[in-house]
């Protein structure tokens, strides 16, 4: 059984050693840039750590662990042209250092190129893998359309914010478990529990996601602060927010969400100091504990005994713990 650290780093050095080279070369440089400018690498962690846990060839799914990497790297370029974000892993976004067209057609190059990835699997594995896949990528663009859907609506309810994160987030981290399971023979009991793992640590992700939005700090969170603010995301904190708002907080809320021509500094300052005073950060980070505490328990259901599970809990509690 190899621990974490060898995980991440077996997988850094084959994500070092790959890359999708070729001509022209304004397709592939961008492609080159984002991949190259770290993050977390969690979904090739997941997938496996995943495959470990069934004492899976990892050889095998490291490419699988890689073409992850390039579609959630592929959804982070064409996110940040909807978000219209100007940074991202503490640099400039795709789209402002390349353009706009250079950064959609190279996004689409890395999204075909996810297949050449898979390709590496025998018939068989290649099927199933494929049909938990695209399942979740076809769950991820429904979701990011849901989450612009979202910012020009008054009232999202929390079931609906819970949807829309679950579909442009959570299913990619079930996926990456999933597949991590399925090259390494897990049935299809297990297969289920890693992928509830997977959507339940997913859904905390995201909601400590907003959170860092809002009230992280940029140079390590590399992403803009307020982003979502600006952009009236509907994010858990702004969903509670307008839920919970009255009087004077809420008609600084309609006013900040409607008024087209505010400063946009001053927007995410005022709202900041709302969600404050409505303390929802509390509230979701009740929510973030309960979806957390699901996931340990559907991974504490695989019954593969403690010891091998332990590297992917400390996983899971690191992804819980994020700063960054
Ligand atoms: C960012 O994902 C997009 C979300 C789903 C919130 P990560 O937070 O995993 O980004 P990197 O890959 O570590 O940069
Ligand atoms: C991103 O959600 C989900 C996908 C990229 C599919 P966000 O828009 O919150 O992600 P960040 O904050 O830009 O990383
Ligand atoms: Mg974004
Ligand atoms: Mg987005
Ligand atoms: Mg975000």
């Amino acid at each position: 059984m190899a621990s974490l650290l060898q995980l991440a780093d077996t997988y850094q050095q084959y994500h070092n050693a790959s890359g999708i080279k070729g001509f022209p070369p304004e397709l592939y440089t961008p492609v080159e840039y984002i991949m190259a400018l770290g993050g977390k690498r969690a979904r090739p962690v997941l997938c496996l750590a995943a495959c470990d846990l069934f004492d899976g060839n990892i050889q095998q799914a490291l490419p699988l662990a890689y073409a992850l990497e390039l579609f959630h790297n592929f959804t982070l370029v064409h996110d940040d042209i909807m978000d219209q974000a100007p940074l991202r892993r503490g640099h400039h976004t795709v789209h402002k250092q390349f353009g706009m067209p250079r950064a959609i057609l190279s996004g689409d190059v890395m999204m075909i190129y996810v297949y050449e990835y898979f390709k590496h699997l025998p018939d068989k594995a290649f099927r199933e893998v494929i049909n938990v896949f695209n399942q979740s990528a076809i769950q991820v663009c429904e979701g990011q359309q849901l989450d612009m859907n979202f910012e020009a609506r008054e009232q999202v309810a929390q079931h609906e914010y819970l949807q829309m994160i679950t579909y442009k987030t959570a299913v990619l981290l079930g996926a990456s478990l999933q597949i991590g399971g399925i090259v390494a023979g897990a049935s299809e009991t297990d297969q289920k529990a890693l992928y509830k793992v997977g959507v339940d640590t997913g859904i905390a992700f995201q909601i400590q996601d907003d959170i860092l939005d809002s009230f992280g700090d940029e140079a390590s969170f590399g992403k803009s602060i307020g982003g979502d603010i600006r952009q009236n995301k509907k994010t858990y904190l702004l969903v509670r927010a307008l839920e919970l708002a009255t009087g004077e907080d809420k008609a600084q809320l309609e006013y900040y969400l409607h008024a087209p021509d505010v400063d946009p500094e001053q927007k995410v300052a005022t709202v900041k100091q709302i969600y404050k005073q409505l303390q929802v950060t509390v509230k979701a980070e009740e929510v973030r504990q309960q979806y957390h505490k699901s996931a340990v328990e559907a991974l504490n259901s695989i019954e593969v005994g403690s010891t091998k599970l332990e590297p992917l809990l400390e996983y899971i509690n690191s992804l819980f713990e994020r700063k960054v």
